[in-house]
């Protein structure tokens, strides 16, 4: 292993720019040459990849978003645009290869894992939905934003005695939704891993209403449902005056936390060494306080599910 590329794929999140900077400066460190792949997987269909060196990647360790760009490709889930990165993987006498993103990222990893490049993933998405890691790359930077403005709504929810509905991210996950929930104090959330009963939970805000609470909040996860189709459906019911805010991409970006920081730059050595050692088809993880690997096959496969006792203590904590 002389030559490594790493690329950033899929949606964005606080943390990649960690990673790249950790993976970077361990092949360096380690004596090998490493390459910049530009947006992701189109990076590799174009040959977009340039050389990078320790200056390169200076001052990024805390700064949102990836200096290498990402994209989302369709043209790369199709065994054309796979064979054609990995003529490009061969033309640039790249042997091993550092994909940091996502499911769908995970799962093109795999895909060129299959057609014998050595690769080994990173996780970071905020949705933090990966199989096999307790944590993905970005979740902890996103929880930290998404929790820090529903405080701010909650300010002024409890001036006006109102309700609000608050949209997050998490395409097919509750996580962010859940633990944002947890950790603001929120009077319910809507997940896509647990049906939901409107009227249980407009029954629920309503006894709290008339109990003397003087304002609510719930949040819902967007793959569960919308704020407006939510706050619709409660309005009238629930004694307060209701109002939406939908938080978006605000969650994707912001200064990188510690944790995610820490992370980040582990992964992004691990990475590089599991190259190394010959540890290929695998993603980088974080299990119970532990580094370790996970098979790509299994990430990819497998679904993560949320955890039933954080569920729990949201049911217990939002009375
Ligand atoms: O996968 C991360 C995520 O932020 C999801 O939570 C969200 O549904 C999606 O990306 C949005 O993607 P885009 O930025 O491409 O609209």
């Amino acid at each position: 292993m002389k030559k490594i590329g790493v690329l950033t794929s899929g949606g964005d999140c606080s943390g990649m720019n960690a990673a790249i900077r950790s993976v970077v400066r361990t092949a360096l460190s380690k004596g090998l040459e490493v390459y910049g792949i530009r947006q992701g997987f189109i990076g590799l269909l174009d040959g977009l990849i340039k050389p990078m060196d320790s200056r390169s990647v200076s001052g990024i360790v805390q700064r949102a978003g990836t200096i290498l760009h990402t994209a989302r490709c369709e043209e790369f889930k199709f065994d054309r645009g796979q064979e054609q990165a990995v003529k490009t993987i061969q033309d640039f006498g790249l042997d091993g290869l550092v994909v940091i993103g996502g499911n769908g990222t995970m799962a093109g990893a795999l895909a060129l894992h299959n057609k014998g490049v050595p690769v080994v993933g990173i996780p970071g998405s905020i949705d933090n939905d990966l199989y096999g890691t307790d944590m993905s790359v970005g979740a902890d930077t996103a929880l930290n934003t998404t929790v820090s403005m529903i405080d701010i709504i909650r300010d002024t929810a409890s001036s006006h005695d109102r309700a609000f509905i608050i949209e997050v991210m998490g395409r097919d996950s509750g996580y962010l939704a859940l633990v944002s929930a947890v950790a603001s104090g929120a009077e319910a959330a809507i997940i896509p891993e647990v049906p939901f009963d409107l009227d249980a939970i407009a029954t629920h805000l309503f006894e709290r209403y008339k109990a003397g609470k003087t304002n609510s909040i719930v949040i819902v996860a967007e793959g569960a449902s919308s704020a407006y189709t939510i706050e619709r459906k409660l309005k009238n019911k629930i004694g307060y005056e209701t109002r939406i805010s939908v938080l978006g991409h605000i969650q994707r970006g912001g200064a990188t936390t510690v944790f995610d920081r820490l992370m980040a730059s582990k992964f992004g050595h691990n990475a590089v060494e599991g190259l190394l050692h010959g540890k290929f088809g695998v993603m980088t993880a974080l299990h119970n306080s532990q580094y370790m690997y996970v098979a790509l096959e299994d990430t990819v496969l497998k679904k993560k599910k949320i955890n039933s006792k954080l569920l729990d203590l949201a049911v217990d904590l939002s009375s």
